[in-house]
């Protein structure tokens, strides 16, 4: 019968005898996926694995710190943390258009990342031939299925290597349904907030900006977001929406009056959806009282912010991020 003990016991096995006494190199993103498949892979082999953390700068706020600190301290796994953001800010300079925005992230990532590779390959020896993938089942059967270019899994070609040295991927989730890796991660001992986490995408907030992507956009943005979590999460409806994009409309200005003057700031927007997969969703009718406190909080914390906005559009027609 299924118990996510019996999971864990044979995927752990499967892992020691696949991957013996060679090491192993995985990508976390902060997500869900790339956590438990990681935390699996190190109850299996320990430190012959060492995992990759891509800082691109474009988190939310106490998102890196999450990796660093709580899920190093959950699983005891040996990370190394790649401090990117200047360089990803840097090719974004001067970037509006979401699609080069995010072909630019997706781009940096892997550059990144294959150099971390490398790196380890440089430290540890030729014995590093596995990288670990939080492949899922319904990814194995949309095969080529998803929406982003900075996700993880486009990350197992090596471009930059020696020739000879293929990876081979460890798949531990592979017949796995997302809420199933959620049991999984928990029986792990992974902390709530990697486990229980929403939908992020990789290109973080550099496709929460509409506009170009700074670093003052960027802090302006993070500061926003976690209001809107804290309210949500406090509020108790984490469980009840599917995720909750906060845009910053970079571009934009409205007039506004604080204290004892006019104001030219930015809006919010609000972009609460209830969904099954993504693919279709439905704008999350919150309580008023919610919006209210997000609202209050918003424009009262974050300068330069002076109007808060709710978007009311499902999916068709709109998607659920913004760009
Ligand atoms: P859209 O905006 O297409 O989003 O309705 C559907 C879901 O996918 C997430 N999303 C991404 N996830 N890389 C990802 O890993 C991406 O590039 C990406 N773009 C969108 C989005 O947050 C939503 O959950």
């Amino acid at each position: 019968s299924w118990t996510t003990g019996n999971v864990i016991e044979e995927q752990v096995a499967a892992i020691r005898e696949q991957v013996g006494t060679k090491r192993a190199i995985c990508g976390l993103s902060g997500g869900v996926d790339s956590a438990v498949a990681a935390a699996l892979v190190q109850k299996a082999i320990g430190s012959q694995l060492t995992c990759v953390y891509v800082d691109h700068g474009l988190m939310r706020k106490g998102e890196t710190e999450q990796v660093e600190k709580d899920f190093v301290a959950a699983t005891g796994v040996q990370l190394k943390v790649v401090d990117a953001e200047e360089r990803f800010l840097k090719a974004l300079a001067g970037v509006s258009d979401p699609e080069e925005k995010r072909k630019i992230i997706g781009r940096e990532f892997i550059r990144v990342f294959e150099q971390a590779q490398a790196e380890i390959i440089a430290d540890e020896g030729p014995e590093v031939a596995f990288l670990v993938q939080g492949t899922l089942y319904p990814d194995v059967v949309e095969s080529g299925g998803g929406t982003g270019t900075a996700n993880i899994k486009s990350h197992h070609n090596v471009g930059g290597l020696p020739e000879d040295l293929e990876f081979q991927l460890i798949e531990p989730l592979r017949k796995l349904f997302k809420d199933e890796v959620r049991m999984v991660g928990q029986e792990l001992g992974l902390p709530d907030e990697i486990v229980q986490r929403q939908p992020f995408p990789g290109p973080g907030l550099g496709i929460r900006i509409v506009g170009e992507v700074t670093k003052e956009r960027l802090d302006l943005l993070r500061e926003a977001d976690a209001i809107a979590r804290e309210e949500l999460t406090a509020a108790g409806l984490d469980r009840d929406i599917w995720q909750c994009p906060v845009v910053l409309l970079a571009d934009v200005r409205s007039v506004g009056v604080q204290g004892d003057g006019r104001t030219y700031g930015h809006p919010i927007v609000l972009r609460p959806v209830s969904s099954e997969d993504a693919m279709t969703a439905d704008w999350s009718r919150l309580p008023y009282d919610v919006l209210a406190k997000i609202s209050t909080r918003i424009t009262n914390e974050v300068a330069d912010v002076n109007r808060v906005v709710l978007d009311v559009t499902s999916k068709p027609p709109g998607t659920i991020e913004w760009e």
